[in-house]
């Protein structure tokens, strides 16, 4: 019998390339870099599933091209706001994701870049490497303190609730918006439920955990961020587009918010020439928060078995559009 044909976009752990290469035809794109569009459409037609990134656009041009026989599509990441989920659903594919594995190593990375920009830990660090430390200063690199500040909290999902967990052991006060007032999380820990504004004007730390959609493109613009206290800082490891990156430069260089820490950017990767890499206050890493080996392999491993799964007719483990999983 024949095996099913499945694409996937880049490699991951080899154990679970090595699982998908006995159970299927497999063509793996193994630049570091991800496929070209047109290469990428040619390498779709006739596959039975993709395995893919959140920098692999798949819309409804690909899954034509790819064809009817298409079965899943199984993408390496909790979001997946490259896919459109409509038409898959429309087609009757199911599209996986890894959500649940990545959730605390995504918080941990959160307050890892909180407490490096509230510290000035990356730039302080650069000053050292480039000689220029020349004595102990009671004025050098001041920072903010967390302990005790009232945290924000946009997107009350399963990232936002561990970086809430953790802000408990910092005494902070926590705040949170969400579309969703989450009561069941009330009940677990001292959470207060505000409106956008208010948790703007109040919180000392702001931290992004929404899916970017329609709604929340752009939800951090100029006007938000003039209704944030001059020592706040602003943590996003959503999606770079929820910010206004042009007006966070603004904001970032007017002082009007004291610093930035940046998981995200929009556009991903951030040009060299951005603005926003002149700032001392603004630290920037290479969207790496779900970047731990222990995460990673466990990612790579239930895109790899949804990907079978899907390409079997059976039902993935993690689906975003439940209604058509097998
Ligand atoms: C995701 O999973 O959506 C992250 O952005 C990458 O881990």
């Amino acid at each position: 019998m024949n095996k099913p044909k499945v694409l996937v976009t880049r490699n991951i752990f080899p154990e679970w390339i090595n699982y998908i290469s006995d159970n299927s035809e497999l063509d793996l794109w193994e630049d570091e870099l991800p496929p070209p569009r047109d290469i990428l459409l040619k390498k779709v037609k006739g596959i039975d599933g993709i395995l893919c990134l959140l920098t692999d656009k798949i819309d409804s041009e690909l899954m034509d091209i790819a064809g009817p026989q298409l079965k899943v599509i199984s993408q390496i990441a909790v979001g997946f706001d490259n896919i459109n989920i409509n038409e898959a659903t429309k087609r009757k594919i199911p599209v996986g994701n890894t959500p649940d594995v990545l959730t605390s190593t995504t918080a941990d990375a959160t307050w890892s870049l909180l407490m490096a920009a509230a510290r000035r830990i990356t730039e302080s660090e650069r000053f050292v490497h480039q000689g220029k430390w020349k004595t102990w200063h009671p004025l050098h690199f001041l920072g903010q303190d967390i302990y005790k500040s009232t945290f924000g909290i946009i997107g009350m999902g399963r990232i936002g609730y561990e970086v809430a967990k953790r802000a408990i052991g910092f005494d902070c006060k926590i705040i949170y918006y969400d579309v969703n007032r989450r009561k069941d999380l009330e009940e677990k820990l001292p959470l207060e439920y505000v409106d956008l504004k208010t948790l703007l004007i109040n919180s000392d730390i702001i931290s992004l955990h929404t899916v970017l959609n329609d709604d929340t493109y752009h939800l951090i613009g100029e006007k938000e961020l003039n209704l944030m206290k001059d020592n706040s800082i602003l943590v996003n490891v959503s999606r770079g587009p929820v910010v206004d990156s042009k007006a966070l430069y603004n904001a970032l260089l007017d002082k009007k918010i004291w610093a930035a820490a940046l998981d995200v950017t929009d556009p991903e990767p951030i040009p060299n020439d951005d603005p926003l890499l002149k700032l001392d206050n603004c630290l920037i890493v290479p969207h790496i928060a779900s970047a731990s080996y222990k995460t990673r392999y466990e990612m790579s491993k239930i895109s790899a078995e949804n990907l079978i799964n899907g390409v079997n007719k059976k039902s993935l483990i993690t689906c975003v559009n439940p209604e058509v999983n097998y």
